[in-house]
C-alpha cells in the first residue's frame, strides 16, 4: 500500500466517538447533533421535481468538462455575487461532485512533489485549526502540510504577515478558507490583495474554499471572495487563483454532491485532464438541478433568515454563561470552554445528550507544541430552530450544575 496513507489522521468523528465511548447519556433524552457540519433545513422545493424530470440523464455518461447549462449559470452566478465583468464558461468553471473530493483532487493537479530542495518537501500552507481535506490532500499529494495558527490574537484567521520568506518561497498551494470552518471568521479585501501580490512575488496557487460565503448576517455586507479580489485588481485572468463554492450550504443539498471550482484557465485546463483520469463527472440530472439551483437566490435568502433567528436565540440563551461571539459569517459558534475542550464535550454529552465537536480535533500541534483548537469546541446551528433552543437550554444547565 502506499506508505503515505499511514500519515492520515482519524477524522475528527471518529476521534468523537472513540471520546463518548463508555460514556452513555441519559435514557430519555433525544440527541441534538451540534457537532456536525451537515445542513438539516429543507431543500429548496423544485429541486425534486426537477430532478425526476431529468431522470432520463441516468442512461448517459456525462462529460467531465459539464453541460454549458451548468457552466454559464455558474458563471453568470459569479459575476453577480461577487461583480466579475466577465467569467468564461468554457475555461475558467469546472463543476466538481461536491467541493470535498475538488480541494483533495485539485491539490493532487497541482503539486509538485519532483521539487523537493535541501530545505525539504514542497509546502501546502493551511489555517489552523482548519477543514481536514487541506492536510490529507497535502500529505498524498507528496507535500509537507504547514499550519497558519488562527488565535484570537490574529483575528482567528492566519496572521499571513508572521509567515517568514523562506517558507513562502517553498509554498506551492496556499489554502484560505472564508468564512472560515470553524471560526467564521472572514478575510477582507486587503488581506486576499496582499495574498494575491505574495503569490505574485513566490509563484503558488491560492486556492480559496468558499463553500459557507452564502450565509451571513447582514444582506447588506456579503463576504467578500478572492476572484472579486482579482477583478479589482484588473486580473481578468484570475492568474494562480481558484475559489471552491458549493450547493451543500447555500442550497442545503449536501446530498446532490454539487459544487463548482473556478478561476485561472491555465490552472483548470490541467486538472480538467486530471478530473477526467480520476473519473468525477457530475451525474447529468445532478448537472440540471444544479443550473436551476445556482438561478434561484429567494430560497439562499430565506436559509439566511432562518439561521439569523437561530444564532440570536442561542446566543441569548448562552451568552450568560459562555464567553460566545457571533462569527462574521458560516453557521459555527467557535466557543471558548471553561477547561479542557474535550472533556467539556464528554460531560456534555454524557450528561445531556447534546454533542458539539472539540476543537483540538479540528486543529494540529506548532512548532511551539500549541494546538490552538484546544479551549473551544464548535458548536454547528443546523438542527432546526426548536432543537438548537432546546440544545442550548440543556447547555445552559449543564453549566449551572
Ligand atoms: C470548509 C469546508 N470546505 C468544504 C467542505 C465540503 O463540502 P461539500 O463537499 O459538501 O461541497 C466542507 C464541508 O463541511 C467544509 O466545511
Amino acid at each position: 500500500m502506499n506508505p503515505d496513507l499511514s500519515l492520515l489522521h482519524p477524522y475528527p468523528f471518529e476521534k468523537l466517538a472513540a471520546l463518548f465511548k463508555g460514556h452513555q447519556p441519559p435514557a430519555g433524552l433525544a440527541p441534538i447533533a451540534l457537532s456536525i457540519g451537515e445542513p438539516r433545513h429543507a431543500a429548496p422545493a423544485f429541486v425534486a421535481e426537477t430532478l425526476t424530470r431529468h431522470l432520463g440523464g441516468l442512461s448517459t455518461y456525462p462529460s467531465t468538462l459539464g453541460l454549458p447549462v451548468l457552466r454559464d449559470a455558474i458563471a453568470a452566478w459569479l459575476c453577480r455575487r461577487f461583480g466579475l465583468a466577465a467569467v468564461d464558461p468554457a475555461s475558467q468553471v469546472l463543476p466538481v461532485n461536491g467541493t470535498r473530493e475538488a480541494l483533495f483532487s485539485f491539490t493532487q493537479a497541482v503539486v509538485d512533489r519532483s521539487r523537493v530542495t535541501a530545505a525539504g518537501k514542497p509546502l501546502v500552507l493551511m489555517p489552523n485549526p482548519f477543514y481536514q481535506i487541506y492536510e490529507g490532500a497535502a500529505l498524498l499529494a507528496g507535500a509537507e502540510p504547514h499550519f497558519l495558527p488562527c488565535t484570537a490574537a490574529s483575528g482567528l484567521q492566519p496572521d499571513f504577515d508572521a509567515v517568514p520568506d523562506d517558507v513562502w518561497a517553498r509554498t506551492q498551494l496556499l489554502f484560505i478558507c472564508t468564512p472560515g470552518n470553524p471560526t467564521g471568521a472572514l478575510l477582507g479585501m486587503d488581506t486576499l490583495k496582499k495574498l494575491i501580490a505574495l503569490s505574485d512575488r513566490f509563484g503558488f496557487v491560492i486556492a480559496s474554499d468558499e463553500c459557507y460565503s452564502e450565509i451571513y448576517f447582514d444582506e447588506a455586507q456579503p463576504p467578500a471572495g478572492l476572484l472579486q479580489a482579482c477583478a479589482e485588481l484588473g486580473r481578468d485572468d484570475y492568474r494562480n487563483c481558484v475559489v471552491f463554492h458549493s450547493l451543500s450550504k447555500r442550497s442545503n443539498l449536501p446530498g446532490l454532491r454539487s459544487g463548482f471550482v473556478a478561476g485561472d484557465a491555465k490552472l483548470l485546463s490541467p486538472y480538467l485532464r486530471y478530473r477526467t483520469y480520476h473519473g468525477s463527472a457530475m451525474p447529468v440530472q445532478h448537472q440540471q438541478v444544479s443550473a436551476q439551483v445556482w438561478q434561484d437566490e429567494a430560497h439562499v435568502r430565506d436559509n439566511r433568515a432562518l439561521y439569523r433567528e437561530k444564532f440570536d436565540r442561542v446566543f441569548d440563551i448562552l451568552n450568560p454563561v459562555l464567553p460566545l461571539r457571533k462569527p462574521d459569517a458560516g453557521f459555527y459558534f467557535w466557543v471558548a470552554t471553561p477547561g479542557p475542550d474535550d472533556a467539556f464535550a464528554r460531560d456534555l454529552h454524557r450528561e445531556t445528550a447534546v454533542t458539539v465537536l472539540p476543537g483540538r480535533y479540528l486543529a494540529r500541534s506548532g512548532d511551539d507544541g500549541v494546538n490552538p483548537g484546544e479551549g473551544h469546541v464548535r458548536m454547528a446551528l443546523v438542527a432546526g430552530v426548536s432543537e438548537c433552543v432546546e440544545a442550548a437550554q440543556r447547555i445552559r444547565q449543564f453549566l449551572a450544575r
